[in-house]
């Protein structure tokens, strides 16, 4: 199934993948054509609202999965395997990386270059596709000094190749290259016979992947930070969701909602039949005409 994006980058068309991390935006997304819908360990900041995605488990990652998958037809899904898991050795991870496979993934995305050669080997053998990611890679945002670009010296850029060298001779079916300079990921892109999906990585990618949340402009906008360099806002949701939200507050208050189009109403002739059936019951429940509880029960 991920041959499709080899193929895709032997005729040189790009690939377009976007994160998702419920039923109706899997929908939409697929519906538009996305190639590829990951469920990106991102959601530990746009669902849980963290302040960043190291704490992620599996159970939160199979959980989205599951949702996103029921609203997949052709896309080709991808999953995270969260930091938790790659602390706990490459048997586990695998099993971990299994447990996304049965909820639905075809591919399961792991941070991290030359380190990772053994669990994406091992993965391989337990018939798990595996896709890279290096660059900035945000599990280990600490130990690269933070969300900075990476591969701008010649020694980080060497570094960057040796990853995605080693990544594609243990069998990774993509990689994904997260903030480097363009020239870097050009350089990358015509080497390697698997495709490189950008973020932040230029134009010169065989395809771009996007964190949901941001391109729609609600992600930054809430979480009131700067939003990176790379990224561009293809809506800005966040103004359209306030807007339609206060709208509705206010005509509960005003009593303007619901209106008669939104309102269930009976004939009044048949209002008549249902309200005297109620009065008659009431008044046989009040005392004196008050019926016994056995006799209810009856
Ligand atoms: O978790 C995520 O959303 C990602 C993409 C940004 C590539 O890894």
């Amino acid at each position: 199934m991920n041959d499709i994006l080899k193929k895709m980058k032997r005729r040189g068309r790009r690939i377009v993948a976007l994160t998702c991390y419920d039923y109706l935006s899997a929908r939409l997304l697929d519906d538009a054509g996305v190639d590829v819908i990951l469920v990106g360990d991102s959601l530990g900041m746009v669902v849980f609202g963290r302040d960043s995605t190291m704490a992620v488990s599996i159970d939160e990652i199979v959980h989205h999965v599951r949702a996103v998958k029921a609203g997949v037809r052709n896309a080709l899904l991808w999953a995270d395997l969260p930091l938790c898991s790659l602390k706990k050795g490459v048997k586990k991870a695998v099993e971990e990386a299994r447990q996304l496979i049965k909820a639905g993934a075809v591919a399961v995305k792991v941070e991290g270059g030359v380190a990772r050669v053994p669990l994406v080997k091992a993965m391989a053998a337990a018939n798990i596709p595996a896709v890279g990611h290096i660059g900035l890679t945000p599990q280990f945002a600490d130990r690269l000094g933070g969300y900075r670009l990476q591969g701008k010296t010649s020694q980080e850029a060497l570094k960057i190749v040796a990853d995605a060298r080693a990544l594609e001779k243990a069998g990774v079916t993509a990689v994904v290259l997260e903030v480097v300079p363009e020239q870097l990921a050009c350089y990358l892109t015509t080497r390697l016979s698997i495709p490189t999906i950008g973020i932040g990585a230029g134009k010169g990618c065989d395809g771009q992947i996007m964190v949901q949340h941001d391109m729609l402009g609600i992600y930054w906008y809430v979480a009131g930070k700067k939003a990176p360099k790379f990224l561009k806002e293809y809506a800005h949701l966040a103004d359209v969701i306030s807007s339609a939200v206060a709208n509705y507050s206010g005509q509960v208050r005003r009593g303007t909602y619901p209106g008669r189009k939104q309102t269930y109403r009976l004939k009044r002739s048949d209002w008549l039949v249902v309200e005297t059936a109620l009065e008659s019951q009431c008044q046989k429940r009040r005392p004196g005409g008050a019926v016994s509880r056995r006799k209810q029960n009856r």
